[in-house]
């Protein structure tokens, strides 16, 4: 007996650990937890809404985004709109078989909507708008007998509609506008009570729903036509062919966009190390930073993915805290061309050399065999793209949206007027204009777009980015000039007075961008409508100032748009009240 209690005292931590393991092992993350944290795997950046999963939960209905019946502790309900996910959409999605509700909406998936979906027979409601999703419907989702809302306009998916879709009887609203679908409208089941707004912006879809003859049904009812039926067919095709440009626009800014960040941006962290340790130079422009080129380096190697603040066409963005408190974003630009180096230098160092109080500072740049490292003023306000569209309910109050159109007037103004040499920036756009603690803007980005010219990334990326904000004869003609600058300009106007994209669904519905649909309240004198209708202290007088500067930028002809000067000038006489102290920036600049 004592020999055993002596065994026993001896095993008794081998117990302990034992009962631990057990305990653990009945507490190990449920099946739905551990479908949510391969759903998570799969992507590869966000704004961190998922890093509060964490796998050593019992299960996950305490996790952000997520809810679960009280009683079964299973998923039903996953909402993780809005949130800048990047990645593909795990197919372990499909093993949350009680999920009701699924929303991925505004975000970055791409690759194919995953047919496990299809297990998903709870779902009522199934939210995927506004991504970058490819591929075919899959013809699974038409198991889901219990969803309501369908939802999967704005993405690039292709093929036809699956007819299955027809079997779900309790579907009330379908939105697969706005995709590359093709080929006839099914017509069973419940197609019949869905009109064209659900449809439209799909260039080769036909049927009655969107009153486009499906071809083999052409040749017999031709003849029949009318000159209404003409007239409206005729405004039909202008305004589908408007839409089919944009779209394809749009459908290879996507597909550039998933190539050029599966090229460039998926490991850059694990890049930024090693392009620094294979040997790496640091040039820096302004004297008055107190840092040694090794301080850098040995900063640059512990960036990793936690530091990412975003991602352009360009390539990744990081934060990079220095220890005594000066943070900066580093821009990586991962080489494409042999002999990039020299003329990227000479270049650079221009850059480097433009400060001014509305302008991003170039700070300085890292040189190694196999990117550059751009080193630019952090702004902790972000991007005025973000500020404007994705700051749910917070939203800009008007003086402060004057102050941002003037802050980046003043930006351009400068880059077109008073630089040596003068410098086109040709991406003005709202995620290239960035804001300070106070709602100050600085343009960035200025230079890069030229600076990347001949590289296999930008002329792509010009496109992807900018696209809705150039000027036609840009389009057409692919040269920049100040003037398809000041036409960025005046979208950029419209955008920040109307809170809304220059290519939003809204327009696109109607074959137009926004300044087509501003062009046509204007002949209806109706302009005052698309200032946004919640934004606080709008002021009549001011309003109408700005609309006829932007009216202005956007004219067809670059002979009838104002010069960045003229528009600052206008600008300060007509909106706002002279503030000395811009006296004193412009003469320290
Ligand atoms: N200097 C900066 N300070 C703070 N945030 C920045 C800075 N530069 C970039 N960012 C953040 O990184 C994001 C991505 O910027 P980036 O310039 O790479 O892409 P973009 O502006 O969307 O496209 P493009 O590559 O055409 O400029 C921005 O939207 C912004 O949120
Ligand atoms: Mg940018």
């Amino acid at each position: 007996m004592g020999i055993l209690l002596k065994d026993f005292q001896g095993s008794l931590p081998l117990y302990i650990l034992l009962l631990c393991c057990l305990v653990d092992i009945c507490q190990s993350l449920t099946s739905d937890g551990e479908a949510l944290v391969n759903f998570r795997t799969s992507i590869i950046s966000s704004d961190d809404v998922l890093g509060q999963w964490r796998p050593e939960d019992p299960d996950p209905c305490g996790w952000k985004g997520v809810i679960c019946d009280s009683k079964t502790m299973r998923v039903i309900s996953l909402n993780v709109s809005n949130h800048k996910l990047k990645g593909l959409i795990s197919p372990d999605i499909g093993k949350l078989d009680h999920l009701k509700f699924l929303d991925l909406h505004y975000n970055n998936f791409y690759g194919e909507i995953p047919p496990e979906l299809g297990n998903c027979t709870e779902l009522q409601g199934l939210f995927l708008q506004n991504n970058y999703l490819s591929g075919f419907i899959p013809t699974g989702l038409g198991n889901l007998s219990n969803l309501q809302t369908l939802d999967i306009s704005s993405n690039s998916l292709d093929g036809r509609i699956p007819t299955s879709l027809g079997n779900l009887r309790n579907l009330l609203t379908l939105n697969v506008s706005s995709n590359f679908l093709a080929g006839p409208i099914p017509t069973d089941g419940v197609f019949d009570q869905f009109g064209s707004n659900s449809f439209v912006g799909n260039s080769d879809l036909c049927g009655k729903q969107i009153n486009k003859l499906c071809k083999d049904e052409v040749g017999n009812q031709q003849t029949t036509g009318n000159q209404n039926v003409k007239k409206n067919s005729g405004r039909l095709l202008i305004s589908a062919s408007a839409t089919v440009g944009a779209l394809l626009l749009v459908a290879l800014m996507c597909f550039w966009g998933c190539f050029l960040y599966k090229k460039l941006g998926k490991n850059d962290a694990k890049g930024i190390a090693k392009d620094v340790s294979g040997g790496a130079s640091i040039v820096m422009f302004h004297g008055d930073l107190p840092y040694s080129s090794k301080d850098i380096i040995k900063k640059l190697e512990a960036l990793n993915d936690e530091h990412i603040i975003g991602a352009g066409g360009f390539g990744t963005v990081y934060k990079l805290s220095m220890d005594d408190g000066n943070v900066f974003a580093l821009k990586r630009i991962v080489k494409l061309n042999e002999g990039f180096d020299r003329f990227f230098e000479r270049e650079l160092a221009i850059l480097g050399s433009i400060k001014h109080k509305y302008l991003v500072n170039l700070r300085g740049y890292c040189n190694s065999p196999t990117s550059k490292l751009l080193l630019y003023d952090y702004l902790a306000g972000g991007s005025l793209d973000e500020a404007l569209h994705e700051n749910g309910d917070e939203q800009l109050a008007w003086e402060t949206r004057v102050k941002i159109i003037m802050g980046a007037a003043k930006g351009l103004a400068y880059l077109h007027h008073d630089c040596s040499p003068r410098i086109i920036h040709r991406d003005i756009k709202s995620s290239n204009i960035l804001l300070d603690g106070n709602f100050e803007a600085r343009v960035s980005d200025f230079g890069l777009a030229k600076l990347l010219e001949d590289e296999e990334s930008h002329i792509t990326t010009i496109v992807a980015g900018t696209f809705g904000y150039l000027a036609p004869e840009y389009m057409q003609s692919g040269r920049a000039t100040e003037k398809t600058d000041v036409y960025s300009f005046g979208v950029l106007m419209l955008e920040v007075v109307s809170r809304k994209r220059p290519t939003d669904a809204s327009f696109i519905e109607k074959g137009l961008n926004i300044v087509g649909w501003l062009n046509y309240l204007v002949t209806e004198d109706r302009q005052r409508e698309i200032i946004d209708g919640e934004c606080e202290g709008v002021e009549a007088e001011t309003s109408d100032a700005l609309l006829s500067v932007a009216i202005q930028c956007v004219s067809p002809s670059p002979e009838d748009r104002p010069t960045m000067d003229r528009v600052v000038k206008t600008l300060e006489s007509e909106v706002m009240t002279p503030c000395p102290s811009d006296f004193y920036d412009s003469a320290s600049d």
